[in-house]
């Protein structure tokens, strides 16, 4: 039987997969149980979903883990969350390692607690050399504000207003060696980007499920690649322009 996998054209894959995994406190909410066990069962849907990833011929893997507005969340919960950071990541470096992956982050890390802010550098440093896929955690991220920090930096270098062009500002953002995401998936059913790589999105393809993060699987993912698929992408352009 063919499996979800097998329906996948293999040459059609998109480069880079977008996520904004959502819903790990509705799903512990839903057992009764403290929105933390969600984020913690959620850690198990980022190995299938890099699994699923690597399987399928994706380069780049952008998952958003902590928001700027995150910080807004109770005192507890932003603990163990960077706690659950830090252990994952100690955890999993050399597994990851082995399976080629080079971790990278994007975000303020100096936000982050020292221990969070020291194991994020160490993780990168040790699989920098690494290129089967590259695994980004957006980290005290959102697009304002390093949209606001690339207008900081830019002003600061003195650029003149003529030199200020689409490429330059890409090479003042946080992603400026990762090609735009032709694809983002949102789990837990909302319909919003929540300031995620606002910039890099504007032509991705969204994809929205209604599935809880820590329920996202493997074959939810090929699914969304093969929806991916299924779409036209004019760029502007008229269907007849499109081979
Ligand atoms: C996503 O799940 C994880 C993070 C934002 C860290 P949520 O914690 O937002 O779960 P819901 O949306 O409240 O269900
Ligand atoms: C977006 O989820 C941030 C992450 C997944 C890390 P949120 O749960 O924080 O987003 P809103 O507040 O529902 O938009
Ligand atoms: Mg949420």
């Amino acid at each position: 039987m063919r499996t979800v996998f097998d329906k996948i054209d293999k040459k059609n894959v998109p480069q880079h997969v977008a996520v904004i995994m959502d819903g790990n406190g509705r799903w512990a909410k839903n057992r009764g149980e403290e929105r933390i066990f969600g984020h913690l069962n959620g850690v198990e849907s980022v190995r299938s979903t890099l699994k699923a990833a690597l399987k399928s011929g994706v380069r780049f893997l952008t998952l958003y883990a902590f928001s700027t507005e995150n910080w807004n969340r109770p005192q507890d919960e932003i603990n163990a969350l960077m706690e659950l950071l830090v252990t994952t990541i100690s955890n999993e470096v050399e597994e990851l390692s082995k399976q080629g992956v080079r971790l990278r982050t994007i975000g303020d890390l100096d936000a982050l607690p020292s221990s969070a802010k020291i194991k994020m550098l160490e993780a990168q440093e040790q699989t920098k050399s690494n290129s089967k896929i590259d695994l980004i955690l957006a980290l005290s991220y959102s697009s304002r504000w390093e949209i606001t920090r690339a207008i900081k930096n830019i002003v600061d270098a003195k650029i003149p207003a003529n030199k200020i062009t689409e490429e330059l500002v890409n090479e003042y953002l946080c992603t400026k060696d990762i090609p735009d995401p032709e694809l983002l998936v949102r789990t837990s059913g909302e319909i919003r980007v929540s300031n995620f790589l606002m910039w890099q999105i504007a032509y991705s393809e969204l994809y929205f499920t209604p599935t809880l993060w820590p329920e996202f699987s493997e074959e939810e993912f090929f699914k969304a690649l093969i929806e991916y698929q299924s779409r036209e992408r004019r760029f502007g352009k008229i269907s007849e322009q499109i081979t």
